[in-house]
């Protein structure tokens, strides 16, 4: 099949397959491989040129422990998460799980047994759409490389590939993502027969969804490390560390605090995208301490503040509303949810709300807020004097409107028409 039609194909039934994605709002990326032993970045095998050979022997002396996959999907469910892709092979090309196209794997080598089985059922037990990672890019194959200047070699690492995408798409059910990651080194979809992967991957899992890293725009786009809206239409997941590696790496200091985690799922929602926050497990599986602290304190805001992102919410942007000192809003029909992360005390004014507003409260606990709307002002008032949620500094005020809510200030004050 040719690319065009191939992609009219999939956008055909795309706004069925992607609805509970879009619902979902927020996931869970796991990186874990071999390189979480050595603990300096899923890269370190190619950053510190280790060879083959060396970097081999860490199959054999990787030993997780018993099911961590249930820690991962106990803390996703617990901090508000609806689904979680794991790496089921990184770019070092350890497959996490029992493959028949090569032996280098966690059922025959360390581990002795099939990762990507317990991470699946471990989905299963949570109640969490199950996604799977794979790097096209292999530091490992013997073709990996060379498939860039030899076809022989591309036949034999395409044949490899296509085998692996299978067995993942054939032996665990069902399946609702596929996170395809790294093209290097061929430089296109033909080279890398994007259609005919993506196709048997469509065809044992009809309702799946597949990112844009295989040279093809498919699903969605996948802003790395930024969280920014893709233009009107498109849908968009932002992938983000937790502390700038996506292995494990206990010597970055660079935890993202909860607050910086909820203004990121602001701004997905705000755009209607979606946010995937990473975890590196440890070598043996369990989850940096550091990162179960902030995912808590995520998960008990999400728990009150919920309504806020989940859900088929409208874009937030300047058409619609605009900015404003004391924070920003999602929108979802009638409702507006203003996410205040600078506490004013006893007051608070929104300005050019052209929307009138019935009800306003806290949607934590949803204690109502005595309100005045005048022309263009709305005054919240009898406010507690300090911010009422000291954990994260980011409490949503919830107006139910009239309808969708607008709002104009522009840059004079006085409004031009
Ligand atoms: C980059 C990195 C990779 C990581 C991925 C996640 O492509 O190469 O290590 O898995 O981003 O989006």
């Amino acid at each position: 099949m040719d690319i065009d039609t191939y992609l009219e194909q999939t956008a055909a039934t795309r706004s069925e397959r992607i609805r509970w994605w879009q619902d979902a709002r927020f996931g869970m990326f796991i990186h874990w491989g071999l390189y979480a032993q050595l603990g300096r970045h899923e890269w370190v095998m190619n950053r510190e040129r280790i060879p083959v050979a060396e970097y081999e022997k860490l199959a054999d002396t990787w030993k997780p422990k018993e099911r961590p996959a249930r820690e991962w999907a106990a803390l996703a469910k617990q901090a508000g998460m609806k689904y979680m892709v794991m790496t089921t092979k990184h770019h070092e090309g350890f497959c996490l799980w029992d493959s028949q196209q090569t032996e280098y794997n966690a059922a025959n080598r360390g581990p002795g047994r099939d990762l990507v089985r317990e991470f699946v059922e471990a989905c299963r037990e949570f109640d969490l759409k199950i996604g799977f990672y794979y790097s096209l890019m292999d530091w490992h194959h013997p073709d990996g490389a060379l498939c860039a200047t030899d076809e022989a070699a591309r036949r034999r690492f395409m044949d490899f590939t296509q085998g692996c995408v299978r067995e993942l798409m054939s032996n665990y059910g069902k399946i609702d993502i596929l996170w395809y990651d790294v093209s290097w080194p061929l430089p296109d979809a033909e080279a890398w027969e994007s259609v005919k992967l993506t196709s048997i991957a469509r065809e044992l899992q009809p309702h799946i969804l597949v990112n844009n890293r295989a040279k093809l725009p498919e699903d969605f786009g996948t802003p790395e490390e930024h969280v920014t809206a893709a233009e009107e239409g498109r849908a968009w997941e932002a992938c983000m560390t937790f502390n700038g590696a996506w292995g494990y790496m206990p010597i970055s200091p660079d935890w993202r605090p909860a607050r910086e985690v909820l203004s990121m799922l602001q701004t997905a929602a705000a755009g209607q995208g979606n946010l995937l926050l990473n975890i590196g497990p440890a070598p043996d599986g369990s989850v940096p301490p550091e990162a179960v602290a902030r995912l808590t304190d995520v998960g008990a805001w999400i728990d009150k503040n919920g309504e806020a992102i989940y859900g088929q919410v409208e874009r937030a942007g300047r058409e619609r509303v605009e900015w404003l000192p004391l924070g920003r809003w999602t929108l979802k029909g009638n409702d507006a949810y203003f996410w205040c992360t600078r506490w004013p005390g006893r007051e608070m004014v929104l300005g050019g709300l052209r929307t009138k507003v019935n009800a306003v409260s806290f949607l934590a606990d949803g204690t109502p807020i005595t309100f005045e709307q005048s022309e263009d002002r709305l005054v919240l008032k009898n406010l507690p004097y300090h911010d009422p949620d000291p954990v994260t500094g980011v409490t949503v005020i919830k107006l139910e409107c009239d309808g969708p809510l607008v709002q104009k200030l522009g840059a004079g004050c006085v409004v031009l028409e």
